[in-house]
């Protein structure tokens, strides 16, 4: 079936309607529309416009068009346009002409944007739902492991001991970033567009409130022109699940780094890892590596919807058509992403041994060693450079710092006196580092339970 066509001579050509088709991905907003199209039967039934009758078998083929679509049993038919065309056709398929009341008072326009938006909605509020539970995941390895201290990297040189309990934070708090930009952009979507028509508004008598609160919207469009053309949720919601993608993408790069033998830091359970068809020795982490290379498809996603409504002019353009892949695929992809970067950390053994092997490496107590000095009154510029000598001593005579003695330290600096060594010890360095935010150990219990009651102030699951 087709909604137009009246006032044409001539059929359509075949590759114009194979070339603007969107059915085979539209369908995912049939759930939505059948509820929308109910409520919007119910304002007609309202205004008169339908009898009771009428509106009762309406809803009763929208419900089953709707289990249909959900168990994906939902058949259209190559006339089918898109979603909005395969429903209106299957009403008045089963039940006649009166079905073609339905349309109304408005347009695709106005119901593309309405479902589109309930599905933002939806989606989004299922990924905080795993962004949520990915956070749990994180908090109870931080725990798990809060007597290992790691050396932490600047431009990825050793730099200085961390607890690998505060390094495993740092991704809950990107994460924590992430649930308030989901929470925005889920709440940037939730303005009813219904009753904007094609652009202009609707001649019928509904109440626009009434069906906004039956809908489950909390705000009305203000005005109809902007209301069928407004994809910024779109935008916020791409924006929103870019980020979550690019944090992701950097916690899988750290984990790939961690399980390197170079790193030595963690070892991923051999039933989150792949093989080699060459090399029989090798376990890669193939799913961290496909989460770093999926971010690129989100980004993309983004990227496509700025540039689709860069120029677009006043009101409702079929560009706006492209939006709904994009938008299908950012979700998809950002839902499994988080959903398999929980498995793979929770397949993730860190291993202390190993990681306190590699915290003799790199002089990573250096900046301690100057503090030493500098709080014994030398400026710290001037205790910067001795220690950088002391580096050099080390290397030169191919030594760690640990088996530096008092009289070798005592040649560079007469204020070194016994408790110095206990400078270059990396548990000290992690216990200094107390100020709000650093890495000793009270600040780090301090943290979990911050991140815990964050986490424990969420109402129950929503997916
Ligand atoms: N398939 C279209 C879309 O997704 C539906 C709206 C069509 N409106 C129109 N005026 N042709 O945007």
């Amino acid at each position: 079936m087709k909604l137009w066509g009246g006032r044409f001579l001539k059929n359509s050509a075949d590759e114009l309607t194979r070339f603007s088709r969107s059915i085979s991905f539209d369908t995912r907003l049939g759930p939505y529309e059948t509820r929308v199209l109910g409520a919007w039967a119910d304002e007609l039934f309202a205004a008169g416009y339908l009898n009771d009758s009428e509106k009762k078998s309406i809803k009763s083929v929208l419900k089953t068009v709707e289990d249909e679509i959900i168990h994906g049993t939902f058949v259209p038919e190559d006339e089918d346009e898109d979603i909005h065309t395969a429903i209106e056709r299957r009403v008045i398929n089963e039940i006649g002409q009166t079905g073609g009341k339905l349309r109304l008072g408005r347009s695709r326009n106005d119901l593309v944007a309405t479902d589109t938006r309930l599905l933002v909605m939806t989606e989004l509020e299922c990924i905080h739902e795993l962004l949520l539970s990915l956070e749990k995941t994180i908090l109870s390895k931080a725990k798990e492991v809060k007597d290992i201290i790691i050396p932490g990297h600047t431009h990825l040189q050793p730099a200085q001991p961390v607890l690998l309990s505060h390094v495993l934070l740092s991704f809950a708090w990107m994460l924590e970033r992430d649930r308030k930009r989901i929470t925005f952009a889920r709440n940037r979507a939730d303005s009813m567009p219904l009753g904007s028509g094609a652009l202009a508004g609707t001649s019928i008598e509904i109440d626009r409130e009434r069906l906004a609160h039956k809908l489950g919207f909390s705000e009305l469009s203000e005005n109809s022109v902007d209301a069928v053309s407004d994809r910024d949720f779109v935008s916020d919601a791409l924006y929103a699940l870019a980020m979550i993608m690019i944090h992701l993408s950097r916690i899988a790069e750290q984990f790939v780094l961690w399980y390197t033998e170079e790193f030595s830091t963690a070892k991923l359970d051999e039933e989150w890892c792949t093989g080699s068809s060459i090399m029989p020795q090798k376990k890669n982490p193939d799913i961290p590596e496909l989460v770093r290379g999926k971010s690129g498809r989100v980004i993309g996603d983004l990227v496509s919807i700025l540039v689709l409504m860069k120029g677009l002019p006043f009101a409702y353009n079929r560009d706006m058509q492209e939006d709904k892949e994009r938008l299908f695929d950012a979700i998809d992809t950002a839902s499994s992403s988080v959903s398999v970067m929980k498995k793979v950390i929770e397949a993730t053994n860190f291993d202390k041994e190993s990681a306190t092997r590699v915290l003799r490496r790199g002089y990573i107590c250096a900046t301690d060693l100057a503090d030493y000095l500098a709080k014994k009154g030398v400026d710290f510029s001037t205790a910067h450079e001795l220690v950088g000598e002391i580096v050099k001593y080390c290397e030169s005579e191919r030594k760690q710092f640990e088996s530096l003695t008092i009289p070798e330290l005592k040649k560079f600096s007469e204020l070194f006196e016994d408790d110095a060594l206990l400078a270059l010890d990396p548990h000290a360095c992690v216990e200094a580092r107390k100020a709000r935010g650093g890495t000793a150990p009270d600040e780090v219990e301090r943290q979990i339970g911050q991140l815990e009651k964050n986490l424990v102030d969420i109402e129950g699951p929503v997916c």
